[in-house]
């Protein structure tokens, strides 16, 4: 594993962002993985001031969304396709048909589900995955149980998850009880993941997913087992980690 520590948050950001523009300019059509949540904005933020300064366009980069919510429309300001595009898509220069999200809205679910891992196979391996981590040790929305699934497929919310996420919503009864979400599989065959956590609220549990049992009641711990994962971690998130080296 290559473990990266940052002092604070913003240093964590720009080190993801530039990742990502040093991959575009060796392989200016890459195709990405993105994340959402409070974790990557930062990482977008930078992305988004790099292309400003002309060190890095997306104009032959295709991007593949790992998830999105069940039933909220896609001008929902909570919607993942809103996200992407208030965060990142709006400020640079990626043709809009270049960047893919689940349906959340499709009258046939799991015929999205199939669409979607059909356009995942079609564009090839992904060559880096963005991923942030849930408290529960989810990845996407592969949340916790005794099954995980290979492909994109339609999973109901951990509550755990529903209720860290409800603060982002008015009400915590708004937060959706599904999502669609890439599956393990289609995670797994990017060529680099980069995980990227912070804050001490997920200092045990990035210890855990990646130091611990490789076990689906903690569906991260399968990273460890990834040929190329990147960690990128703030100062918070690595207490656990900082302890151990300390010791
Ligand atoms: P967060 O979510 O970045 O909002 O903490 C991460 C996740 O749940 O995967």
């Amino acid at each position: 594993m290559n473990l990266n520590i940052f002092a604070n948050p913003d240093a964590l950001h720009e080190a993801a962002a530039q990742r990502i523009v040093h991959l575009l300019r060796q392989k200016p059509d890459a195709v990405l993985g993105l994340a959402t949540g409070g974790t990557p904005v930062g990482i977008y933020r930078a992305l988004v001031a790099a292309v400003r300064r002309g060190e890095v366009t997306f104009a032959r980069v295709t991007t593949f969304n790992l998830d999105e919510y069940v039933g909220l429309p896609p001008d929902h300001p909570e919607s993942y396709r809103f996200y992407m595009d208030h965060h990142l898509f709006r400020h640079i220069d990626i043709p809009p048909e270049q960047t893919h999200i689940p349906d959340g809205n499709a009258a046939d679910l799991e015929r999205e589900c199939e669409r979607y891992e059909r356009l995942l196979q079609d564009a090839g391996r992904i060559d880096l995955m963005l991923l942030g981590l849930g408290h529960n040790g989810h990845i996407g929305f592969n949340e916790p149980g005794q099954v995980l699934h290979s492909k994109t497929h339609v999973a109901v919310l951990h509550p755990q998850t529903r209720k860290a996420n409800a603060r982002f919503f008015r009400s915590p009864d708004e937060v959706p009880t599904r999502a669609i979400t890439m599956g393990l599989g289609s995670i797994f065959k990017a060529e680099t993941i980069l995980l990227v956590v912070k804050g001490a609220d997920k200092a045990d549990i990035v210890h855990r997913a990646l130091t611990g049992p490789i076990t689906t009641e903690c569906p991260a711990s399968l990273l460890q087992i990834h040929p190329r994962l990147v960690v990128m971690l703030d100062e918070g998130a690595a207490a656990r980690f900082m302890q151990t080296m300390a010791g």
